[in-house]
């Protein structure tokens, strides 16, 4: 048989391929702007039918009728990064949080993760019968391989991406065509906090710096002030519009990559429409499976490679916390320490974690004695190296707790430094004076 006919014999409805799905099954689901839309409505539709289905997913964008309340006791969502409409759901009882790096996720489909039903986003068919997994790449493979059944729905509206990205008609059970716009992630102009930000961590990045950029407001305001830079490159876990933009004007071009030279290489995108337009067909950008992207043995074969996430508090010691705010699970591990170790291992490497001084309108340092009571440690004090906030960067690696201490003070809000250095005396005794001049407070 051709691909056409066996193409034309698994062609699907929504409600035909959700029949497939039985009580107690677990579903695992595509990531992102790849998440299917069309199986998501008919499964909120028909949740009635279901008992106890649980839903694996990672990262959701703007809406998922799975989440409503309608579906609860139906439908139960696991997931091991939250984002704004999912918080909720799975910090209460409806679901439940998976603490897992991202690059294992795929190794633990099939077995951690069960997988009966997976279902994904994808281009339509090429001319050889294949389709492109688009803007998500990451466990798409995995699941594919484990599921005893494949859902796709070929949107016509999927970018074709190249790299590793391509299914062929005989993986997949059922096919439903359909068009319809991606999701997309909205970006804020930068505050002038993170513009200072952005500033101080171009201070760390050299000509020809491979780069890696988390997720949040502060990397897009670190791209912004690398205008002056040349020969960029880009080796990340995901990356959004400000990416585009450096390409455009030539600051990236993958030139001086040791690794996948002249490419931009990522395991899922996320952004505006006019991102999902640039990636379409365009040879420069590879998508990988994330086990790939973000193994740090591979992050690590680009030479002066450089991380660049955020975090949510940072404590005297250098541990940080990433993911949690206090006991409330916030977002997830995804790639940080992955990309903080790859960059370590890279020769002339660094790994930066950059974040406002404080939160919640100022009343917050994000500098702490302690972690707040809960929150779980995401970069450990062992693999910290620069932490950057508006009032600069401090170098934690290669520090004793002493200097790492009154280096973190150096770089807090001016209103919390008393706070910080009482700490720093009860831990370590009287400050020097130098620092005391150093650190204006308010
Ligand atoms: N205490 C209380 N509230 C805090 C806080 C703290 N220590 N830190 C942040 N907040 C609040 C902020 O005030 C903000 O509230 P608002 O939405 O009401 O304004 C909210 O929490 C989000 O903080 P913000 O720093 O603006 O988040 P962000 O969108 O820039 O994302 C992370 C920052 C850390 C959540 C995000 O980068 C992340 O999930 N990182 C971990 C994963 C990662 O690094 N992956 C890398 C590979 S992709």
């Amino acid at each position: 048989m051709n691909w056409q006919e066996e193409y034309n014999r698994k062609l699907s409805t929504p409600e035909r391929a959700i029949a497939d799905i039985h009580d107690g099954n677990c579903v695992v689901m595509g990531h992102a702007a790849a998440a299917p839309r069309r199986v998501q409505h008919a499964l909120a539709e028909h949740c009635e039918d279901y008992n106890d289905v649980l839903i694996f997913h990672m990262t959701t964008l703007g809406e998922n009728e799975c989440y409503q309340p309608k579906c609860f006791g139906h439908f139960r969502h696991v997931s091991n990064f939250l984002a704004k409409n999912s918080r909720d759901v799975v910090n209460n009882h409806e679901g439940d949080f998976f603490p897992a790096y991202f690059k294992d996720v795929p190794s633990m489909i099939g077995t951690d993760i069960p997988c009966d039903v997976a279902v994904f986003q994808v281009t339509p068919p090429n001319e050889e019968g294949y389709f492109s997994l688009g803007v998500s790449c990451d466990y798409a493979h995995a699941a594919i391989r484990a599921a005893k059944t494949v859902i796709v729905e070929t949107n016509e509206l999927m970018p074709f991406t190249y790299g590793q990205t391509l299914i062929h008609v005989s993986q997949v059970d059922h096919i439903i065509p359909c068009a319809y716009k991606l999701q997309t992630l909205e970006s804020a102009a930068p505050t002038e906090v993170e513009l200072a930000i952005g500033r101080y961590c171009s201070t760390l990045v050299t000509d020809g710096c491979t780069l890696q950029l988390g997720i949040g407001a502060i990397p897009n305001a670190v791209l912004q002030a690398l205008g002056d830079k040349n020969d960029l490159g880009i080796h990340s876990e995901m990356f959004s519009d400000g990416v585009v933009d450096l390409i455009k004007r030539g600051n990236i071009n993958g030139s001086r990559k040791t690794l996948h030279k002249g490419k931009v290489v990522a395991t899922f995108i996320m952004g505006s429409p006019q991102l999902y337009d640039f990636v379409n067909g365009n040879e420069m950008i590879e998508l990988y499976p994330v086990d790939y992207t973000n193994d740090p043995i591979v992050i690590s074969q680009n030479y002066r490679m450089i991380s660049i996430n955020s975090c949510l508090e940072v404590d005297l010691m250098g541990q940080v916390a990433s993911e949690s705010i206090g006991m409330r699970q916030y977002s997830g591990i995804g790639g940080q320490v992955d990309f903080i170790r790859g960059a370590s291992m890279a020769r002339e490497g660094k790994a930066i974690i950059a974040m406002p001084s404080t939160a919640a309108g100022g009343v917050i340092s994000r500098i702490k004695p302690f972690l707040t009571q809960g929150a779980a440690v995401s970069t450990s004090r062992n693999d910290v190296d620069y932490i950057v906030t508006e009032y600069g960067a401090a170098r934690l690696k290669g520090r004793t707790l002493k200097h790492r201490a009154e280096d973190l003070i150096r770089i807090a809000h001016p209103d919390f430094r008393p706070m910080l250095m009482e700490e720093y005396e009860r831990r370590f005794g009287t400050l020097s004076e130098t620092l005391k001049n150093d650190c204006p407070t308010a």
